[in-house]
């Protein structure tokens, strides 16, 4: 019998996790489907009822369901709690357990460039989902540094003070500075906009996108412009997904192959991007 795996998330038709967990699987001969279900926040206790009645055996959650669907789960483990947020489920004879490896992927993305995060200052952009997990690598890595920015100021403000990190305005981040600038907010998606421009990055040697979509964000492109080392909006993704990979499955992810099938992937999906935007 084949398992079945899958993502819920609104939206989650962009999502590259089904081309991600299919093509390793098929790789490996692992006899599993993985399958993108849209489901609203009004449905997602039906969601969760249903993955026990089908027999659906892992789940990555995304946006917006990650901090919600905490409360239907029969256990969530410290690092999730501590974060706030689960991105992944494991239905154990319909005990549903909750984990997080997004934080391991924000930290296998500065590993596999060898860049410690240990006494770094850090700035990062944006309060939302993907922030938890970043703030959460920041520290458990021993970022010495790590400051808040938010356009809302409250939320900033709260997150700060559940992680005992600084939260600054977003008005003054022209005066940000530091080793690593990251990221999170959803500036740039399917946009070329950037939160920051090349003033506030020249204060910053590292730079890191969550945004895939264009793969080459214009944050991104700037920073390369002005000779920040880079670290594009997949690598946080590909690294989560191979954790998961491990916990849906008990095996070691192929890595290459799962990195190779979602960059062909977004690059698809970039210029689709561009030939919709062609006058712009
Ligand atoms: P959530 O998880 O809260 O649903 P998200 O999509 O993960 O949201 O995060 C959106 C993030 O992008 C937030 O930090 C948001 O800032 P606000 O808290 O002020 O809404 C940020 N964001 C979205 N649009 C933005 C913009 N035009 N300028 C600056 N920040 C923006």
């Amino acid at each position: 019998m084949y398992r079945v795996f899958g993502i819920i998330g609104d939206p989650v038709s962009h999502s590259l996790s089904p081309v991600m967990h299919n093509e390793a699987f098929r790789s490996l001969g692992f006899k599993a489907v993985y399958g993108a279900f849209w489901v609203r926040r009004e449905e997602l206790s039906q969601a969760v009822e249903a993955l026990k009645v089908l027999k659906i055996q892992g789940l990555s959650v995304t946006i917006p369901h990650k901090e919600e669907i905490m409360k239907y789960l029969h256990e969530v483990d410290e690092v999730s709690r501590a974060i706030g947020a689960v991105n992944t489920i494991l239905n154990k004879e319909n005990t549903l357990l909750g984990l997080n490896t997004d934080w391991i992927g924000v930290k296998r993305a500065f590993e596999e460039r060898n860049i410690s995060l240990k006494g770094k200052r850090v700035a990062i952009l944006g309060a939302g989902g993907a922030s938890r997990a970043v703030i959460y690598a920041l520290k458990r890595e021993g970022a010495s540094d790590i400051i808040l920015y938010n356009r809302t100021w409250d939320k900033a403000k709260e997150l700060a003070d559940r992680f005992e990190i600084d939260a600054q305005p977003w008005e003054s981040l022209n005066r940000a500075y530091g080793d690593i600038i990251i990221q999170t907010t959803s500036v740039g998606l399917k946009s070329k906009e950037t939160p920051v421009d090349e003033k506030v990055l020249r204060n910053f040697e590292i730079a890191m996108d969550i945004v895939y979509l264009p793969l080459k964000t214009m944050f991104i492109y700037l920073a390369e412009r002005m000779g920040l080392t880079t670290i594009d909006g997949l690598r946080m993704l590909l690294h989560q997904g191979v954790e998961q990979f491990k916990l849906f499955t008990g095996y070691d992810a192929p890595f290459k192959i799962m990195e190779k099938v979602i960059y062909e992937e977004a690059k698809k999906l970039e210029r689709e991007f561009y030939l919709g935007h062609k006058d712009s």
